[in-house]
């Protein structure tokens, strides 16, 4: 990236005030200072500045991240956040160089300062509708109708039009069967917040559970070609139905890409959940759902090899809802159900979506 003398010094200036100078700048470890633009500026080549004031010399350094993939900078939020949390923590610790600022660079690599942050927020769009899990509070009583297999039908082939996008980008899709293990948002961070030998589970059971998962991790982190588009946490609080099949999305989560069985079991977990709340089993209009559901999407994609990667996934939205904290008012029996469907699918190395009461047992 380049950087521009002016945009330095302006950026100074609104910092330290009008009158400040740049009087020169170059790169750490380089000898030769320049009054003019500095090309190539880059993570592992910090700015040195050099300014007066008020007759004051002062000098600052100025670093950034590089972009690449791997390690888990693959974001431009992940390089954000890295010198974010910089900002906040260098100067809580004795004999560490102070921090003076955080900023970013905009689109004509002028600087601004985020110093000021305390936390963020998003504004986005209202979104009419009804959010989709009222649906299932429904269909889980009264039975399915004509427009629950429509709205079913909507969003299998929703996931199947997005996911038709693909990316070869190995080191994203890597992350994502990491994070899908190791992401303090999905199986090791649920997991973590589970209650120390809960009565519904045999002691060591959750460890074994994080094998299992570990295990898949590296049978699947290979698969790369299976990068695709992604919602990233596709469930029914997060689609708003209109009028019929019409909808929205809320809420994109954990990466643009990744893989199409996160969005799946994401959203078909559920059709299990509430028929298992029920009756411990999946039946009547969840399991008619759930098969349509499977059924329209492997009949647009042809993707067979999702049903032997979809494992670890179905593991993680299980745990999710059997999750005392996510569903504090569910019974010990609903719980032991949905881990015994965690334990038996991921000791399955091809799903079976006609045959989950299987799972169940
Ligand atoms: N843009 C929006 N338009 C309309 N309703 C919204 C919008 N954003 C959020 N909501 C409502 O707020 C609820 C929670 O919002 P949001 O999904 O951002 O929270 P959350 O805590 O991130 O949930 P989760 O991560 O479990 O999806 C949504 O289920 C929806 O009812
Ligand atoms: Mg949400």
């Amino acid at each position: 990236m380049d950087v521009k003398r002016e945009h330095i010094e302006a950026y100074l200036q609104s910092l330290f005030g009008e009158g400040v100078e740049l009087v020169r700048m170059c790169k750490m470890g380089e000898t030769i200072a320049t009054t003019e633009d500095v090309k190539g500026f880059g993570y592992g080549s910090p700015l040195l500045l050099e300014y007066r004031k008020d007759g004051q010399d002062g000098s600052a350094v100025i670093s950034t991240m590089r972009v690449q993939y791997g390690f888990g900078h693959d974001h431009f939020s992940d390089r954000a956040q890295v010198l974010i949390w910089q900002h906040s923590a260098f100067n809580h610790l004795p004999k560490h160089a102070r921090s003076i600022d955080v900023g970013y660079f905009d689109q004509d690599g002028e600087l601004h300062s985020a110093g000021g942050a305390k936390e963020y927020f998003l504004l986005m769009e209202k979104v009419e509708g009804k959010e989709y899990f009222f649906d299932l509070e429904r269909v889980k009583e009264k039975g399915a109708t004509d427009l629950d297999y429509e709205r079913a039908i909507a969003l299998s082939s929703y996931l199947a039009e997005i996911h038709q996008t693909h990316r070869d980008c190995p080191a994203l899709y890597q992350r994502k069967i990491r994070d899908i293990v190791g992401h303090g948002e999905c199986i090791m961070g649920i997991l973590d917040d589970y209650p120390e030998e809960p009565g519904f589970l045999e002691p060591g059971e959750l460890c074994e559970i994080e094998k299992m998962c570990v295990q898949w991790r590296w049978m699947l982190r290979s698969m790369t070609g299976r990068l695709c588009q992604v919602h990233g946490d596709f469930h029914p609080w997060n689609v708003m139905f209109r009028e019929g099949p019409d909808f929205s999305v809320l809420d994109r989560s954990r990466g643009m890409w990744g893989e199409a069985a996160d969005d799946i079991t994401a959203m078909t977990m559920n059709y299990i959940f509430y028929s298992v709340q029920k009756s411990m089993r999946l039946s009547g209009g969840m399991k008619d759902l759930f098969e349509i559901f499977f059924q329209n999407y492997l009949d647009k994609t042809g993707d067979f090899e999702l049903l032997r990667v979809i494992a670890p996934f179905f593991a993680f939205r299980a745990m999710v809802v059997a999750s005392p904290t996510w569903y504090p008012l569910l019974t010990d029996e609903v719980r032991r159900t949905l881990f015994n469907f965690v334990e038996n699918v991921l000791g399955d190395e091809e799903f079976d979506f006609m045959n989950v009461n299987g799972y169940l047992r």
